[in-house]
This record gives C-alpha cells, structure tokens and sequence, in this order.
C-alpha cells in the first residue's frame, strides 16, 4: 500500500524524453514507481487530463532570507517551485553581519542569527520552509566580511580570510561559489582573485556561477573571464541570466552562445540561466553610481528605469525616472540622486532586452530557467518572481512553439539537477525525492504584469515538496516539508 498514487497522468520525466502516461507513486516522501498500474494507496488523485512534472528547480533566486523570513514561499510554490538556488550573484547568507546588511534592502524584517553556512543550514532545517533550498556561497560577501567595500587587491591575510568563508561553506555543503561583478564590493575583485578561490571547488563538483561584468557591450569579454575562470579553476561555470542587455548589444547572445559551445566542445562544463522577460530588475544602485547613468551593462535611459520597491514612497512604484523628474520638476539625474538619497535600497525595473535575443538564449541547449526574482514583496517586484516557469511553458513552449514542453520541463528540472549536483532531484524516477507538479498543461500560464505583478500563475493543480502537499488549487497548504540540500 502506497501513500501516495497520482493516477493517469501525462508523465513528464525531467529528462527532456516524450511524455507517457501512467501512474506515480510516492512512499515516504520518495517516489515509489510509475506504471501504468501502481497498485493501491492511502491517498489517490486522479489526474486524468493533466500533466504530471519534477518540481521546478530555481537556479537563480535572492530567496536566501525569504526562506527564512517567509517560510511558506509562497511566491514560488504556487507557480510550482520546489527547490531553490540562493547565495547568487555574489550575495550569500553568510557571513551572517554582511549578509543580513544585505538582506535588510530587501525586506525589513529582523532575521535570526546563525553561524556559517553550516549555520543558515541549520537554521532552516529548525524552521524548514515550504522549499528546498541549495545555497551558493557568496564571493561579494565574503570580501564584504573580510575587507569591507574597500576598492583594491586583498593582502595575503585577507585572501586567506576569505578562503576560509569558502572553505566553510563547501564544507557545510554548498552547491558553488558565485559572483557578481557589477556590484560593491564584488566589481573590485580581479580575475584571479575569483580563480584563486574557485581553486578550493577543485574536484568537489561544486560550480562558478556568475553575474559577470558587463551583459552590454562587453559581453562577450565578460562570457570570456568566466570560462576562464572556470577553465583555470578546473570548475564548472554558470552564466547567470543570459542576456545582452542595451541596444548597442543587442544580438551579441548569438556570439556568446558561441563561446560557450567552443568552451564546450574542449570538454569544459559551461552553461547559463535565464529568465523569460525583455526587462530585468536590480537595485537603483546598481544602474545609478556617482551621480551618473550607465557604466558596463547598464542601460542609461532613464526612460526605461521604472522603481519597482521604494520602502514608504509606494506612489513611486511602477513610475520611471523619466516620469519622476518630470513630476518633480528636476532632471533624471537630479531625480535618482534624490530617491536614492531618501530610499538607498530602492529596487528598480529595467526594460533593456530584445524579445529576439530573449529567444535565442532559451531555444539554445545551454540554457536551464532561473527568476532571478526579488522578493520585495511590499512594492511591485519584477512579474519573474512569480511567473517565470509557467511562462516558459505555457508562453514560449505551448504558445510560441519555441520548442517542445518536455524540452520547456528539462531545462528547469532535470537539466538544472544535474548541473548543480542535486543528484535525488530534477527527475522522476524511483527512489528519488517525491518533488512534483501537476499541472494543466492546456492552461498553465503566467498571471502577471510589469504594472500588476504579484498573480499567482494559472493552471498549476497540486505541488509536493519531499512528498507534502504544498499547493493545492491555487492555495498553500501549511505543509513546509522543504530541506536544505547539500552537495552530492
Ligand atoms: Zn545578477
Ligand atoms: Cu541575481
């Protein structure tokens, strides 16, 4: 007797292969078997006419303190999320004083403390969220906890300091180390600092994932440092969020592409993530630096800068800078000078892609699906934070016949296990972890807009997380059955 049997499902594996239809059985959180007959069970769902998935994994989120802070994920369960990547594009949850600065510009609410990377494990695992969650040590802070915001090369005693921040958290489980190299104080490391402590990943399977220099016109010199990197390091590399980002870059991706595929062919493992919008969100910032727009890979228009989060000035939310210094009666510089002076962790939307260059990353095999959504939940967050999976398959695999829905379901669940060394995960198969979706393949689509953001997307029926029913109808249950995953 089983505990679980979703019956008559089209059953999408995760490994890219044609749906067949049958039964899934789930005992203990794990999956039992699928056939088309699977025997009796405490619990069956009848799941004629929908399609059945591994939970989607999100290789790419700032959800390090929303798991913890929001435990019940619901932004991500209901658009059938299942595990989370966190500790991206340099940021990560440890050391706990950078991080929780850190984690202050995103959401105000008081965090617990923990010690480490073994510690923010432990502290989920005390009060486990709704997700799983594979943490990414973060390069940006770790050189925050060991020298500051400081511009220059880290002495022997400092570069020590941080190998001992990475060490800890491969030690604790890690999935990898990540970068990000617009942003303070990451932009200060040179290439081989990043080499020098990717070095320690060496033959552990743990990855180099990046938030590279420049996504502009420097892309591709920026897609050269992180093969390099990884090539040096003898590590794997991934490309965070693909994009050329500004006109004078548009349609680089199919040149960067390239180099991936030549990094490829000489036997590296190099791969990218993506997610399935022209315009991308990051902090006002990041955009705005001494008193000027632009600088590698920010777009300088104002007109496409539109304030996503901006802590007590909502009537902010959802205008641009253009329209803001118009309001204001100042120019646009004179206007994010201003906002950033009076909200320094405002949170921005930047329209800065091409639909084309969107849909040559995702129809290349390299690329798996992450939101590199920002859970600002109080203002009006990125739509990717909620929709991006069922985006990719209803819009651009149903819809848009990018390419096929297996292929869609591939590259978020089975793809991205493998990549980041979630070996019981991403695929349906016996003896792994029960993380699933049914879905209604006919219908599951994104809900949301840049001006209404926050929709739950439509047509995701149940999710189960290690087995728990997450999501049922549109709704969260109080299930938080997720765990945080180490390196396997
Ligand atoms: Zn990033
Ligand atoms: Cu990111």
């Amino acid at each position: 007797m089983h505990d679980l049997i979703i019956r008559d499902a089209e059953i999408f594996d995760g490994t890219g292969a044609r749906p067949v239809r049958g039964d899934v059985a789930v005992d203990d959180g794990k999956i039992a078997a699928l056939a088309t007959f699977t025997g009796s069970a405490r619990e069956t769902v009848d799941a004629k006419g929908l399609a059945i998935s591994p939970g989607f994994i999100d290789v790419h989120t700032h959800d390090d303190f929303a798991v913890v802070l929001h435990p019940d994920m619901a932004f991500k369960t209901l658009g059938g999320v299942t595990t989370v990547v966190v500790g991206n594009c340099g940021f990560g949850p440890a050391p706990w004083k950078p991080a929780s600065r850190f984690a202050a510009t995103v959401d105000p609410r008081p965090l617990p403390q923990w010690e480490g990377y073994r510690g923010y494990m432990q502290t989920l695992e005390q009060n486990p969220p709704a997700v799983n969650v594979a943490t990414l040590i973060g390069h940006g802070t770790a050189r925050h906890a060991v020298m500051g915001l400081e511009a220059r090369e880290p002495s022997g005693a400092e570069m020590a300091a941080m190998k001992e921040i990475v060490a800890e958290g491969l030690e604790a489980g890690c999935v990898g180390m990540s970068s990000g190299l617009i942003y303070d104080p990451g932009r200060h490391a040179r290439t081989d600092e990043l080499v020098e402590l990717a070095n320690l990943m060496r033959g552990t399977g743990a990855l180099y994932a990046t938030h590279m220099r420049d996504e502009g016109v420097g892309l591709l010199s920026s897609v050269a440092e992180a093969i390099e990197i990884g090539e040096r390091a003898g590590v794997p590399v991934q490309i965070s969020h693909h994009k050329a980002s500004g006109e004078r870059a548009w349609g680089l991706v199919t040149q960067s592409l390239k180099l991936i595929e030549d990094a490829q062919a000489k036997g590296q493992n190099v791969h990218a993530d993506q997610y399935p919008y022209t315009a991308g969100s990051t902090s006002l910032g990041a955009v705005f630096r001494d008193g000027a727009f632009g600088g590698p890979g920010r777009e300088t228009d104002p007109k496409n800068i539109v304030i996503a989060a901006a802590r007590g000035r909502s009537e902010w939310e959802g205008r641009s800078i253009a329209q803001l210094a118009a309001a204001m009666g100042c120019s646009a510089t004179e206007a994010a000078t201003q906002v950033l002076q009076e909200i320094p962790s405002t949170t921005i939307i930047i329209h800065m892609m091409r639909e084309e260059d969107v849909r040559t990353v995702m129809r290349h095999k390299s690329t798996m699906i992450g939101s590199d959504g920002i859970p600002t939940l109080d203002g009006k967050p990125h739509p990717r934070l909620y929709g991006t999976f069922a985006r990719v398959i209803g819009h651009y695999a149903r819809d848009e016949k990018l390419f096929a829905m297996e292929e869609a379901i591939h590259r978020m669940t089975g793809f991205s296990a493998k990549k980041f060394g979630l070996a019981d995960r991403g695929v349906i198969a016996p003896g792994l972890a029960a993380d699933l979706v049914l879905f209604d393949p006919k219908k599951i689509i994104d809900a949301g807009t840049f001006e209404d953001p926050k929709k739950t997307p439509l047509g995701v029926k149940a999710v189960y997380t290690n087995g728990a029913l997450t999501v049922q109808d549109g709704k969260s249950t109080t299930a938080r059955a997720g765990r945080a995953l180490r390196r396997s």
